[in-house]
C-alpha cells in the first residue's frame, strides 16, 4: 500500500500536499463539528494529529475513533499550531477494527504490566524507543567493527564444546533419556549428533579460529545460558558480540573494547535524539549527560586486587563478604563504578579460580588476563581476556579443570601450528542497551525475554 511514513511528514512537512497515511489510532476525540485522531505507525514517536472536519460532509467511521484500530487515511499536510504539520483528512478507511477489551488503553502502563503482553508492548512508546535504539546500536556496532578492517564472523549456535565451561549449557536433543540405555555414553551416541550436544554459551572459540586465520573478527548473534539467575540483567537467550583479534595482548582488547563503546554510543546520541531525550525524561534524569561525559573522558582501570582492598575499606555492608578470591558480585561492582570511580571501569587480572580456562596466565601464577567492564547502573556488560597461547599451559589448566581435551583438539591445534598472542571480549548486547537508555530490566530491551521458568 503507497503510504508516506510518518516520520516523513514530521521531518520534511509539504504543507498543501496530498498523502497517504497508515497507523494506529493512539487516541481520538470527537465533537460536534470537528474531530481528531492522533495516529501513530512506530516510525515515530510523535503521533500525528488526524483532522476531521465534519462541515465537509465527509462519512467518517466511527470504528476509525476506538484506540488500536488501524487506518489508512487521505488527506492534505496542513500547518497546526506551533507549526507541527497535520492532516485534513478527506477520507479514512479503517484496515482493522479494535474492540473495547484492547489491553493497551490511554493510560501509562507499567513495564511489568507490559511483559505479560510482549506481543503488544511493541507499540508503546517505551518499546518503540527500545527497539529502535537497538536497531541503531546494532547498526553502529556493525559499523565500528567494519570500518576498522573486522571480518563478520558467524559462528555455530550448536556445539559440542562448552566454552565458558561453566556447565551451563542448553542441551540439544532429539530423544529423552530412557532405561534402555546403560549409560549416558550410550545415550548421546544414540542421539542426533552422535555424541553429546548444546546451544554455545559463546561464539569465542570458534572466534578465535577465525582471528587466527583473518586477523580480526567479530560475532554478532544470540548465546544461550541456563543460568539459574532470576535476576534483573540475565537471559537464557542474549545477544552477544564478541571482536576476536590476533597479535592483541589485554591492553590492546581494553583500547578496542573502550573505542568501540564510545563509538556506538555517539552513534545513538547523534541519531536518536527524541528517543533519548524520551529516555531521559521517563527512565533516567540526566541520562544524555551521563553518556555525553561518558563518551569525552578516558574510562577507569584498576586491578581486581585493588577492586578488592577498595571495597574492603569502604566500611560499606555487603550482603556477599569480600575476599581476594571471591568472584566480584554485582553489589561489588555498582560500588566501584557507582561510588568510587563515578564512571566506567576496566577491572582487570582476576584470581585464575574463578575465570575460564582459556585466559592467559599471569606470571605471578594466581591471575589471569581478564577484564571485565563495569558500569554504573548495570555493573558488568563486557568480559574478555587475553588468550593462553602456549600450548603446554593451556593443558596444564585445562587438566587442572578435568576438562576432556578430545572435545577441544581444534582449539588446541591453534596453539600447536603457528600460535600468537591474541585476545578478545564479550559483549552482553542487552546490557549496553540497559546501560544506553537506562531500563532497569534486561526483560524489557529485547522482544521476547527468555528468563528461567519463562517463555511464550
Ligand atoms: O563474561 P562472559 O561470560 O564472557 C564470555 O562469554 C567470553 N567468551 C567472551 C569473550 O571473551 N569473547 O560474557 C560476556 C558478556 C558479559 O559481560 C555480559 O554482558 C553478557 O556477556 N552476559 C549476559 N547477558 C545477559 N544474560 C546473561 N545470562 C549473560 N551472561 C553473560
Amino acid at each position: 500500500m503507497k503510504h508516506t511514513d510518518i516520520k516523513e511528514i514530521f521531518d520534511a512537512p509539504k504543507f498543501g500536499e496530498e498523502v497517504t497515511v497508515c497507523g494506529w489510532v493512539r487516541t481520538s476525540r470527537d465533537s460536534k463539528n470537528v474531530a481528531f485522531i492522533e495516529l501513530n505507525d512506530g516510525t515515530s514517536l510523535k503521533h500525528l494529529q488526524i483532522v476531521l472536519d465534519k462541515a465537509n460532509g465527509i462519512e467518517f467511521p466511527d470504528e476509525a475513533f476506538k484506540l488500536g484500530a488501524s487506518l489508512k487515511v487521505v488527506g492534505k499536510v496542513v500547518e497546526g499550531r506551533d507549526s507541527v504539520p497535520e492532516i485534513n483528512a478527506a477520507e479514512v478507511t479503517v484496515l482493522g477494527v479494535c474492540p473495547p477489551d484492547y489491553p493497551l488503553q490511554k493510560k501509562r502502563h507499567t513495564l511489568e504490566f507490559l511483559r505479560t503482553m510482549p506481543h503488544l508492548r511493541t507499540r508503546t512508546n517505551t518499546f518503540n524507543a527500545v527497539l529502535r535504539v537497538r536497531s541503531v546500536l546494532a547498526a553502529s556496532i556493525h559499523e565500528y567493527f567494519q570500518s576498522h578492517n573486522y571480518v563478520y564472523l558467524n559462528t555455530p549456535l550448536i556445539t559440542g564444546s562448552d566454552c565458558e565451561g561453566a556447565g551451563e549449557m542448553f542441551q540439544v536433543t532429539t530423544i529423552g533419556y530412557s532405561d534402555k540405555y546403560k549409560n549416558a555414553e550410550e545415550y548421546y551416541a544414540d542421539d542426533f549428533f552422535g555424541k553429546r550436544a548444546g546451544l554455545s554459551v559463546s561464539g569465542q572459540l570458534e572466534g578465535e579460529m577465525g582471528a587466527l586465520a583473518m586477523g580480526k573478527i567479530y560475532t554478532f548473534g544470540p548465546s544461550f545460558r541456563a543460568e539459574n539467575s532470576n535476576t534483573p540483567k540475565h537471559l537464557a537467550e542474549f545477544w552477544h558480540v564478541e571482536p576476536e583479534v590476533a597479535f592483541a595482548e589485554l591492553p590492546d582488547v581494553i583500547e578496542i573494547a573502550e573505542d568501540m563503546l564510545k563509538f556506538v554510543i555517539g552513534a545513538v546520541l547523534d541519531k536518536c535524539p527524541k528517543e533519548m531525550e524520551f529516555f531521559d525524561k521517563h527512565f533516567e534524569e540526566g541520562l544524555i549527560d551521563r553518556l555525553k561525559d561518558l563518551i569525552s573522558h578516558d574510562f577507569a582501570t584498576c586491578t581486581y586486587t585493588e577492586a578488592i582492598k577498595l571495597l574492603k575499606e569502604s566500611g560499606e555492608s555487603f550482603v556477599y563478604p569480600v575476599e581476594w578470591g571471591v568472584d566480584l558480585q554485582t553489589e561489588h561492582e555498582r560500588y566501584i563504578s557507582e561510588k568510587v570511580f563515578k564512571r566506567a571501569v576496566f577491572v582487570t587480572d582476576y584470581p585464575k579460580e574463578i575465570k575460564s580456562f582459556y585466559m592467559k596466565q599471569n606470571p605471578d601464577g594466581k591471575t589471569v588476563a581478564a577484564v571485565d567492564l563495569l558500569v554504573p547502573g548495570v555493573g558488568e556488560i563486557i568480559g574478555g581476556s587475553e588468550r593462553e597461547a602456549d600450548y603446554d599451559k593451556l593443558v596444564a589448566a585445562m587438566n587442572e579443570r578435568k576438562m576432556n581435551l578430545d572435545l577441544y583438539s581444534d582449539y588446541l591445534d591453534l596453539r600447536k601450528y603457528g600460535s600468537v598472542p591474541h585476545g578478545g571480549f564479550g559483549l552482553g548486547f542487552e546490557r549496553l542497551i540497559m546501560y544506553v537508555t537506562g531500563v532497569q530490566n534486561i526483560r524489557d530491551v529485547i522482544l521476547f525475554p527468555r528468563t528461567v521458568g519463562s517463555i511464550r
